[in-house]
């Protein structure tokens, strides 16, 4: 299927606005849909990379459920998705846990301390609960253990294999009532990555998949990027299925809104400075509340439509926000064929996933819209408003 090409016109946004393009998140969830047809897999969306809800209806109609992180994602999962809810925190609270029972299907604990603790609520409670707990199989992730690597060496996330080993050394029925394992140790990878990470993980936890129901693969896979190989991770999923007998469960995030969205911003004012071969365009967005994870990985590239990287074009711009912070900005610098003027639309591409769900109201500054672009046109879904920074702010 070929990525169709984005349709929006950026002259009839009123920005600041995230925009959301449905034929290209529609492209998307195709892919996914596809995966889950020809394997029987369940593919859920993760919350957490992109929750604009009023467009669940369409996420609906490809995926099977929601992942999510917290008991409000559970409970937002189950009343504008559906039921079959699976949720993994690190911890979970004493006091919300009857809840996040009754907005879940699937609940996955993080360490065999968290099953033991919470094992009578899931057994009284009033609905079949199947349990997973989350494996650490301490593959080197290629995220050279910063913020991106769940595998890191002082990672909290999951159970690693001598902790799971000593346990059911300590308790051998210690699995007893646990449906599933799950794992998610990547960043927007391909599928020779978890090819590779999946031969070291049946080695260390192979024996263990057997007894399970189901295997959850967790996210970061770039499933629906262009050249993913999907047929590929169709025949690995199938392969691993029959294998050890399980049902697979994916959980995308930024895979659902991959190259789907944008921000559109635009240009309030143009300084030119003497000692930078670069002229600064500041926007009405800010790059540390909109799009905080370019400002906590500068290494991530952040494209911006119509512009070259340094020296591709003649007109030399970086771009900072409107807040008062020095480093809302972004350090790189894009080169345009015609210079930008004040009023000009800026579109960053590729700027849902990750970033919706982190922004922030810092300094005050206007939240972006949320838009919808369907069939030639805008539809606004959300406005922001006085009241909402009031609200948050006491
Ligand atoms: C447990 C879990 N599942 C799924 C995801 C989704 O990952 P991605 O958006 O990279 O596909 C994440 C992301 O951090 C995660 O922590």
């Amino acid at each position: 299927m070929r990525r169709p090409a984005s349709a929006l016109d950026p002259s009839k946004i009123e920005t600041p606005a995230f925009v959301i393009e449905e034929r290209l998140l529609r492209h998307n969830l195709g892919i996914l849909r596809r995966v889950a047809d020809e394997t029987g897999v369940t593919v859920l969306h993760a919350l957490k990379a992109w929750a604009t809800w009023p467009l669940f209806p369409v996420v609906k109609e490809y995926l099977d459920g929601t992942e999510v992180s917290s008991l409000n994602e559970a409970r937002l999962g189950r009343e504008k998705f559906g039921p079959e809810v699976h949720m993994y925190a690190p911890a979970y609270k004493p006091e919300e846990f009857d809840e996040v029972l009754k907005n879940c299907s699937h609940v996955i604990f993080n360490s065999f301390g968290q099953w033991e603790h919470f094992k009578k609520n899931v057994r009284t409670a009033k609905k079949n609960i199947s349990v997973g707990l989350r494996i650490n199989p301490e593959i080197e992730t290629g995220e050279k253990h910063g913020v991106w690597d769940p595998c890191a060496p002082d990672s909290r996330l999951g159970v690693r294999r001598n902790e799971f080993e000593r346990e059911l050394t300590r308790n051998p029925r210690a699995l007893d009532g646990v449906d599933g394992l799950h794992f998610h140790i990547f960043f927007e990878r391909g599928l020779g990555d978890l090819k590779k990470a999946l031969t070291k993980i049946e080695k260390r936890f192979g024996r263990y998949f057997r007894r399970m129901k189901w295997v959850n693969f967790g996210g970061g896979q770039k499933i629906t990027d262009d050249g993913y190989d999907v047929g590929g991770l169709i025949k690995l999923v199938k392969d691993f299925q029959k294998k050890y007998d399980v049902r697979v469960h994916l959980e995308p995030g930024a895979a659902t809104c991959w190259h789907a969205g944008t921000l559109v911003a635009s240009v309030l004012d143009i300084i030119e400075r003497k000692d930078v071969p670069y002229k600064v365009a500041i926007l009405d967005i800010s790059f540390e509340a909109h799009l905080a994870d370019f400002i906590l990985s500068p290494e991530l590239e952040l494209k911006i439509r119509g512009a070259g990287k340094k020296n591709r074009y003649e007109h030399a711009y970086k771009f900072g926000g409107g807040t008062c912070l020095a480093g809302d900005k972004i350090d790189r610098v894009y080169t345009f064929k015609k210079p930008l003027s004040v009023g000009d639309k800026v579109v960053f591409e590729d700027a849902i996933q990750y970033t919706l769900v982190k922004t922030t109201m810092f300094n005050g500054v206007q939240h972006p819209s949320i838009v919808l672009w369907k069939n030639g046109k805008p539809k606004t879904l959300r406005i922001f408003s006085y009241a909402d920074f009031k609200s948050r702010m006491g």
